[in-house]
């Protein structure tokens, strides 16, 4: 059941993630690749891109605290938090990623960390087959999404690509994990609208 408590650990949650700056349980996939020099267009291509990876984060943080708070298997609930952890790495890692290149993270983060937490909520309510299964299938997207960012990124921004290289080993992990403690298969249809959503959230957040 739901109580003041569980919403007030909401809250706070949101609003850490929305403005705190998160920090890595672990060492930055990065740390020891060499800056390299980047021209003014391959520097603003890789902020946006990693602008894009880091509202991806925010929203993967936003799903996770809204399944943790309905998912009902305890099992289910503590691999839930072992890849939420995870999360808040990558939140780390592309942030400073994203400052270090002179961009900035996207004004529309609150809008999707917002859909997202709904989103995971109601995934929890439909049970933890459901609940994981939605999880997988987003695993799975991103680790696609970031691997056409390992073909769009700079081929010197050897730093940029060390990160998503890290991510996209984690989240198929995460998929694995959501799979193997019962996640089911999703319709087709709810596997293209999740697409579709997310194609609004990198188009977005690639320009702003
Ligand atoms: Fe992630
Ligand atoms: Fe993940």
């Amino acid at each position: 059941m739901l109580n003041l408590d569980h919403l007030i650990s909401v809250f706070d949650n949101s609003l850490r993630t929305l403005l705190a700056p998160a920090r890595s349980a672990r060492p930055h996939p990065d740390t020891g690749v060499a800056d390299t020099e980047l021209g003014e267009a391959e520097r603003a291509l890789s902020a946006a891109l990693m602008r894009v990876n880091h509202t991806g984060e925010i929203c993967a943080q936003a799903l996770y605290q809204g399944q943790a708070l309905t998912a009902r298997n305890i099992n289910a609930r503590a691999a839930l938090k072992c890849a939420a952890a995870e999360e808040t790495d990558h939140l780390a890692w592309t942030a400073q990623r994203v400052e270090e290149l002179g961009g900035r993270v996207s004004v529309l983060n609150p809008l999707f960390y917002a859909g997202s937490f709904a989103l995971g909520a109601m995934a929890g309510f439909a049970g933890d087959k459901w609940n994981l299964g939605f999880l997988a299938e987003t695993e799975r997207q991103v680790e696609r999404h970031l691997a056409t960012h390992l073909d769009r990124l700079p081929a010197q921004d050897g730093k940029s690509r060390a990160i998503v290289t890290g991510m996209m080993a984690d989240e198929a992990r995460h998929a694995q994990t959501a799979i193997s403690h019962g996640g089911a298969e999703l319709p087709r249809p709810l596997r293209q609208a999740m697409k579709l959503g997310s194609r609004i959230m990198t188009e977005s957040t690639f320009r702003v």
